[in-house]
């Protein structure tokens, strides 16, 4: 374990620490988005982040912010929580706590930051999913669709179309630590602008077929709820083939339940499928 300074290249390799710690130190450095991608890059899957930093209430004028540090010391990078939360999110981090405890005036408070990075099996990591996944997501994609179980699709969109049609910050992938060959994704749409469904997300998710069965689904599809939850997000939906046994059975061991058969809800090469509609209320967010 090291602690995390001012600088943002740790010198240790990937994957090599279980815990990230730091007191009052990652707040003397201005550029917290890569000091945090840094401890993101040296943790073990499942490994946890606990520091204790500064955020701030908005943004307080700078007379305000010196006044500050003259009391607790370097408040440079400091952010308002809300942007620390999307920080963390974009590193890869879920089952985000930040939790505010000495107030020191001006807008300026103490806090203690907890992360985890999403758990994976041995030689994969789950992380943030990146234009430069594009082809592999999209060749996974094809191939979930080839089976004709998993969509009413039958084409795997472009790129360009795939991702203006998700959220940027609910999009996973499961890759392999040391080709970084991904194995399988996970991503989510909005399913309304009206901002009483602001919370409700409606997903897909896709594991390369010579890697099914290893529990990367289930990795993958339990690192999404995290994320979602941090992000507000209350309702996961998505509609399900009947006959789509593993997605079922993934689904409903992760806290989804039918909601119901939705019958005969559309033609599939020609013949009427029925449709389970399938939900994970959060008893977390918007409890
Ligand atoms: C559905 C899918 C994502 C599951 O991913 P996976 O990595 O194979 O699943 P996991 O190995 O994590 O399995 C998780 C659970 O799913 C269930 N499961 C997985 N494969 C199964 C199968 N073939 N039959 C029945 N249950 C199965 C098991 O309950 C398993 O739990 P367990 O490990 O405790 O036994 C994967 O099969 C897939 O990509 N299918 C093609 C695309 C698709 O249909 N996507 C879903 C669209 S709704």
């Amino acid at each position: 374990m090291k602690d995390l300074g001012g600088g943002v290249d740790v010198p240790l390799p990937d994957r090599s620490v279980d815990a990230v710690i730091s007191d009052r130190v990652i707040n003397l450095s201005e550029d917290r988005a890569a000091a945090l991608a840094e401890a993101f890059r040296v943790l073990r899957p499942g490994g946890r982040l606990g520091v204790g930093d500064v955020v701030v209430d908005g943004e307080p004028d700078p007379e305000r912010r010196r006044a500050a540090e003259q009391r607790v010391g370097r408040v440079a990078g400091a952010l308002p929580v809300a942007a620390y939360r999307a920080l963390l999110a974009a590193a890869g981090f879920v089952g985000v706590r930040i939790v505010p405890t000495a107030d020191h005036g001006d807008g300026v408070r103490s806090a203690i930051v907890q992360a985890v990075k999403p758990a994976a099996g041995e030689g994969l990591e789950i992380r943030p999913m990146r234009a430069s996944d594009a082809s592999q997501v999209l060749a996974i994609y094809q191939a979930g669709l080839d089976t004709g179980q998993a969509s009413f699709e039958t084409i795997a969109p472009s790129w360009e179309a795939f991702t203006a049609a998700r959220l940027p910050h609910l999009r996973y992938v499961a890759a392999d630590t040391g080709t970084g060959q991904v194995a399988g994704w996970v991503a989510a749409s909005q399913v309304s602008a009206r901002p009483v469904y602001a919370g409700v997300v409606e997903h897909s998710i896709y594991v390369h077929p010579g890697c099914q069965a290893h529990g990367i689904g289930r990795a993958l599809l339990s690192a999404f709820i995290a994320a979602g939850e941090d992000a507000g997000v209350w309702t996961i939906q998505s509609g399900v083939f009947p006959e789509n046994a593993a997605s079922l059975a993934l689904h409903q061991a992760l806290g989804f339940r039918v909601v119901g058969t939705r019958e005969r809800l559309g033609r599939h090469h020609g013949v009427w499928r029925d449709v389970l509609l399938i939900e994970r209320r959060s008893d977390v967010t918007g409890a």
